[in-house]
């Protein structure tokens, strides 16, 4: 083999950088601080809501309206859209206060805590690892790079379980976006439209959104299929599915935002703070 005897490029590496050192001259910390401030109060009123086990469905005026925090309603009082027959389930222990929430959240929580994006996103935010692109990191953290291979990290790798799981959900909070359509009236079930239909409906369709624009849907779609002339139909299912996904960080945020606000407006009504504005037909 010919050797060449120019000597080598004698070749520096970047010094590892203190904690928020960096070269960068724009505003990168506006990013994970909004990011910060916004995955916190969401995480602080969902759990708030969540253990309230209550004002989670109105029926005020012959409405629908269940709570996406609570559907499906596993358990609940008489009067609401139950699954089982049943208050609670009978195994809950005494000293925990029941919320029919406690049984379902966890899928949605998951979901969206291994989603890709939002890893990328609290990562930055909550542990400032690294808080952004080309920002130093805290020494805490030890120079020893582990990824997502070790534990607790490796089980990010449970979002395409999720993913099945989420797609399940879909389905039934666009039945109660439907649902929340027709109302009971004196003359039997009509069709109207109050301003709790729009919002849980949009609601369904935006977490939709944000669910068939995730990276496993992509995968599942079509993206695992080497030639994708030879299968049209997974081909165009993997289009549709890259086109949402090209805006998956801002389905991620809307969805968030409005499946919060979606309980927010069926508690208010509940409480007689809102006025459910509709007309029935
Ligand atoms: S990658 Fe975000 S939901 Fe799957």
């Amino acid at each position: 083999m010919a050797r060449s005897d120019l000597p080598l490029p004698q070749l520096e590496l970047p010094s590892l950088r203190g904690f928020g050192e960096t070269t960068r001259r724009d505003a990168w910390w506006i990013q994970p601080v909004v990011v910060f401030g916004v995955l916190a109060a969401f995480v602080v009123y969902a759990t708030w809501a969540a253990f309230q086990g209550k004002n989670y469905f109105y029926d005020g005026g012959g409405a629908h309206y269940l709570s996406p925090f609570y559907s499906p309603l596993l358990f609940g009082q008489p009067n609401e859209p139950r699954i089982f027959d049943a208050v609670s389930p009978g195994w809950w222990p005494a000293w925990l206060p029941f919320s029919p929430a406690l049984l379902i959240l966890g899928a949605p929580v998951g979901f969206r805590m291994t989603c890709y994006y939002y890893r990328g996103a609290y990562y930055k935010a909550f542990w400032g690892d690294p808080p952004n692109c080309g920002v130093g990191e805290p020494g805490f953290r030890g120079t020893r790079y582990r990824g997502e291979r070790w534990l607790p990290l490796v089980l990010q790798n449970a979002h395409r379980y999720f993913f099945y799981l989420a797609v399940i959900f879909i389905g039934i909070l666009l039945w109660d976006g439907i649902r929340a359509f027709f109302f009971h009236t004196d003359e039997g079930t009509r069709f109207g439209i109050g301003v709790g239909s729009v919002v849980l409906l949009l609601n369904a369709i935006f977490l939709g959104m944000y669910t068939f624009g995730c990276h496993c849907a992509r995968h599942i779609g079509g993206g695992h299929v080497d030639e994708p002339s030879k299968a049209p139909i997974r081909h165009a299912c993997w289009t549709c599915v890259t086109a949402l996904n090209k805006r998956h960080m801002l389905w991620a945020w809307i969805s968030l935002i409005w499946v919060g606000w979606s309980d927010v407006y069926v508690r208010l009504c509940c409480a007689g703070s809102f006025t459910d504005w509709r007309v029935v037909f």
